[in-house]
């Protein structure tokens, strides 16, 4: 049985819906009422607040009272501000800490303490994590805190044959990147993307499914970056408009 936090929108109902059809039983745990569309997926729903440690507690305390067993928890919940570092705040940097990184370690003990060998974690990073973007640090500092807690999860939970990996997107077609200036986002991902456009939440879904599944038997620890090539170098389009632009 799966636990996807996050699950009700963007990458994780896409998540949700491939490890329903691939035959897990899956429960959805968001902040926000997804009931009727989780049902209409074939998956339960479970409204959590992961930026609360004892919601996380008990999210996977129902999970295993419900189906019996937890095997895969997919950590994907998550909230996006830009801001410059000249203007951030407190306030606004703390609520991507308790989300980002709070949830995301409560949930892998959480988890972790109700698998069995052969249970699997997948974190969910960010592009951010790996290389600078305007207005995106304090969202960016959590993000890279994702990939040390896979890290460390990996080491310490390798033992116990539990594997805990994590894949960071680039510029995905979802409503926390879309909702604001959307033909910014996507001229951006035609210019900077190898691939030259923007991703779909089906295409992470895909890499998460192979993360959590037998085939990845032998992975664990590891982030892999599902960005259409963005973080491998500059794109020919963009060196170009780079080089147009320049005197
Ligand atoms: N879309 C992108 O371009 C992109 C890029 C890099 C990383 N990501 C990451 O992918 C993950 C999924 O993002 P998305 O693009 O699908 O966004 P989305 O906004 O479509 O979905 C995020 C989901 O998380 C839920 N959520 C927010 N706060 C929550 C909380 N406290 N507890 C439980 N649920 C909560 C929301 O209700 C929503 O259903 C996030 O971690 C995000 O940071 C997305």
């Amino acid at each position: 049985m799966a636990i996807v936090t996050g699950g009700g929108s963007g990458i994780g109902s896409a998540i949700a819906q491939r490890l329903q059809r691939a035959g897990a039983r899956v429960v959805i745990a968001d902040i926000h009422d997804h009931e009727a569309q989780a049902a209409s997926w074939g998956c339960e729903f479970r409204r959590t607040d992961c930026a609360q440690p004892d919601e996380v507690t008990a999210l996977c305390e129902a999970a295993v009272e419900r189906f019996g067993k937890l095997d895969i928890l997919v950590n994907n919940a998550g909230i996006a501000q830009g801001a410059l570092l000249a203007n951030s705040e407190p306030a606004r940097s703390e609520r991507f800490w308790r989300l980002h990184i709070l949830g995301v370690q409560t949930g892998i003990r959480e988890a972790a303490k109700r698998m069995t060998r052969g249970g699997a974690i997948v974190n969910i990073s960010s592009i951010t994590a790996v290389r600078g973007f305007v207005q995106w640090g304090e969202y960016a500092a959590t993000k890279a805190g994702i990939i040390s807690l896979t890290q460390t999860a990996a080491v310490e939970y390798g033992p116990a044959g539990i594997r805990v990996n994590c894949v960071a997107p680039g510029i995905i077609d979802t409503p926390l990147a879309m909702n604001e200036a959307p033909d910014m986002v996507a001229r951006n991902a035609n210019v900077f993307t190898l691939l030259g456009r923007i991703g779909r939440p089906e295409e992470l879904a895909a890499v998460v499914h192979f993360m959590v599944s037998d085939d990845a038997s032998y992975v664990t620890g590891q982030t892999l970056l599902v960005d259409g090539g963005w973080s491998a170098g500059p794109s020919i389009k963009g060196i170009e408009l780079a080089l147009s632009t320049t005197d």
